[in-house]
């Protein structure tokens, strides 16, 4: 298959910024995709409905004229976030989660919560309206291995979750091991899985071998290669459970290339590309589709799009860095090199 045709993809996880970066990100990621869930790690976070009803509105400023897209918000979970807030997201027309960030997990994590069992009162009004919990899911225990931080999330904090609310739904975000497919392919339908282009496309020797390539680093971070074999397996195997969300997270090239480089890849300009890529590498193409397009919806209870963008095998090169904020540049995910899809 040379040329596909989808439903037009949504992005599930996805971060654009505030200020002057939405000029950057929201063009970008409204090329491609009708909806996106904003993530709210803004500073100061995204705390409140009031709060996200104005920054949807700074980002609608910068949604190119006749572009249909759609910024499905979502706020902040913090140790205050109050029970009676949750009515007011059902209320609401643009608000569909919490996003909850153990304290020090990640960029902005630092007003996050600090022990899940705090607010429990507040998810237990969650599962009651059907409100999605999405979760960063890595511990953040100094002791703990980075490369280990996802799985001790299961069995330390997910698992006694679901215990208690086992009506909950729960969106583990980009998930990076096969301890995390797993675990998700064994629970309830109410727990779904976000999945990254970039840990479809690489794994740390990428990242790491021959010399440390600040670009590639993200959290959670890169895995082994084994990790990333069952994550395309489990993205491309048709279970609704797993769906596409980019985490694309501009940080600006010296931020990166620092001695203190932060955490994120931007992929937003050609994430639905990427995908077609790691798809295309496993030989199911036929199953973008259901990951890009449906099964996202799908959980989140909204329904399909119904426009189409029609994807091409054709080979296309990535820029090798793109203007961000005043004087400032953000070099993408596969900056310089080339990839074999194209959305015409
Ligand atoms: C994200 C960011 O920069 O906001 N970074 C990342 O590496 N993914 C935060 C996050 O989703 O963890
Ligand atoms: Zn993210």
């Amino acid at each position: 298959m040379n040329t596909i045709t989808l439903t037009q993809p949504d992005d599930w996880h996805v971060h654009l910024r505030d200020g002057l970066a939405l000029e950057r990100t929201v063009p970008d990621l409204a090329k491609q995709f009708r909806r996106a869930i904003c993530m709210p790690n803004l500073v100061p976070p995204v705390k409140t409905v009031d709060e996200a009803i104005a920054y949807r509105n700074r980002i609608m400023q910068h949604v190119p004229e006749g572009n249909l897209f759609d910024p499905r918000m979502v706020l902040y979970f913090t140790d205050q976030t109050p029970p009676d807030e949750i009515a007011k997201i059902k209320a609401s027309n643009c608000v569909n989660a919490i996003k909850l960030y153990p304290a020090g997990a990640t960029t902005n994590s630092d007003n996050g919560v600090s022990d899940i069992r705090k607010v429990y009162a507040t998810i237990e009004e969650m599962e009651k309206h059907q409100i999605p919990l999405l979760l960063h899911g890595e511990v953040t225990h100094k002791h703990v291995d980075i490369f280990d931080r996802e799985k001790r999330f299961l069995d330390e904090v997910l698992s006694p979750l679901i215990q208690q609310f086992p009506d909950l739904k729960i969106v583990l975000e980009h998930i990076t091991t096969s301890d995390a497919a797993n675990f998700v392919l064994e629970q309830s339908k109410k727990v779904a899985a976000t999945i990254t282009p970039q840990h479809l496309l690489f794994n740390r020797n990428d990242m790491l071998v021959g010399g440390v390539k600040p670009h590639l680093y993200c959290l959670p971070i890169l895995k082994r290669q084994t990790h990333q074999t069952t994550l395309l397996e489990v993205a491309t195997s048709g279970n609704p459970k797993f769906f596409l969300g980019t985490d694309s997270a501009p940080h600006a090239q010296n931020a990166k290339e620092n001695a203190c480089g932060c955490a994120g890849c931007y992929s937003a300009p050609t994430a639905i590309e990427l995908y077609a890529q790691a798809f295309d590498q496993v030989g199911r193409i036929e199953r973008l589709e259901g990951f890009a397009s449906h099964f996202g919806a799908d959980f989140y209870g909204l329904p399909r799009n119904t426009d189409t963008i029609t994807l091409k095998k054709e080979d296309q090169v990535i820029p090798e860095r793109l203007d961000y904020l005043e004087d400032q540049q953000i070099i993408p995910l596969y900056a310089g090199q080339t990839i074999q899809w194209r959305k015409v």
